[in-house]
């Protein structure tokens, strides 16, 4: 009787030792991590832009201090901070959540940050770019035939702790803006997954994934990326989840 008391309490030792494992794994698989981290200081948060409330984190991010975070880095040119009067220019350029205006990419890289926990970067230049449309889309060609590389601002330290990289940006004349070929010269990206993401006027991403596949060979570089028209970038939320549960 002893003997199958004993095995009894066994098996239910390891059905139960199996459960957790299964609740572990399924949580894991839904969120990507476990701990919660959007809010912590980290180096790379130089953003200082409140979101808007309607961005609720529907996912929660990396453990503190643990290896293999995740990193959102966008590059996103609004041409004007005033909600009201705008120029079409200025409208085409941003969107407008909570009577916040963001730039295009901006809010997309919001949205990403909020449903993975992950640290975000906003890659800003020394020089400031011009707000006025037509002198920005001259100095942006200016840039591209120059095969320029703006200074950007401020740098990502421990870049070593993120395993995967979020890296959004507009289109601009059919390319990514020159800023983010000094981004990809600055940091060495062996080793990581950079899943790239982009607004646009109707060029998409033009071959800006195969650029930075050739610019980080020893990357792996998602070909999946998100690319979304600033036409549709104010509904877009639902289609940014869906695509993040995708990857
Ligand atoms: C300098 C410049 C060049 C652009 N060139 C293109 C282009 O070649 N193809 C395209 O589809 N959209 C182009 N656009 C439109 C932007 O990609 C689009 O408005 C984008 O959503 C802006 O994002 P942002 O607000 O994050 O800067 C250009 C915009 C600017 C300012």
């Amino acid at each position: 009787m002893k003997r199958l008391t004993a095995l009894f309490l066994s098996l239910m030792f390891v059905f139960s030792l199996a459960a957790c494992g299964n609740t572990q794994g399924d949580s894991n698989q839904k969120t990507g991590s476990t701990v919660e981290s959007t809010k912590s200081k980290s180096s790379a948060q130089t953003d200082p832009t409140m979101e808007p409330e309607s961005l609720e984190k529907k996912t929660e991010g990396n453990p503190e201090g643990a290896e293999g975070k995740t990193l959102v880095v966008y590059f996103s040119m609004p041409e004007t901070t005033e909600p009201d009067n705008m120029t079409q220019e200025e409208d085409n350029s941003v969107v407008v959540i909570d009577g916040e205006v963001l730039g295009n990419t901006q809010y997309v890289a919001y949205v990403i940050r909020e449903n993975t926990g992950a640290d975000i970067f906003r890659i800003e230049p020394v020089t400031p770019y011009p707000t006025d449309h037509d002198t920005l889309v001259d100095l942006a060609a200016q840039e591209q035939d120059d095969n320029a590389r703006p200074a950007i601002k401020d740098s990502i330290e421990n870049m070593e702790q993120y395993d995967t990289i979020f890296v959004g940006y507009p289109n601009w004349w059919g390319d990514m803006p020159m800023i983010l070929y000094s981004f990809f010269d600055e940091y060495d990206f062996s080793g990581k997954t950079i899943i790239p993401f982009n607004t646009h006027g109707g060029s998409g991403f033009s071959n800006t994934i195969s650029t930075i596949a050739e610019l980080e060979p020893d990357a792996n570089v998602n070909q999946d990326g998100f690319t979304v028209s600033r036409n549709n970038v104010q509904d877009a939320e639902p289609d940014i989840i869906a695509w993040l549960n995708n990857l």
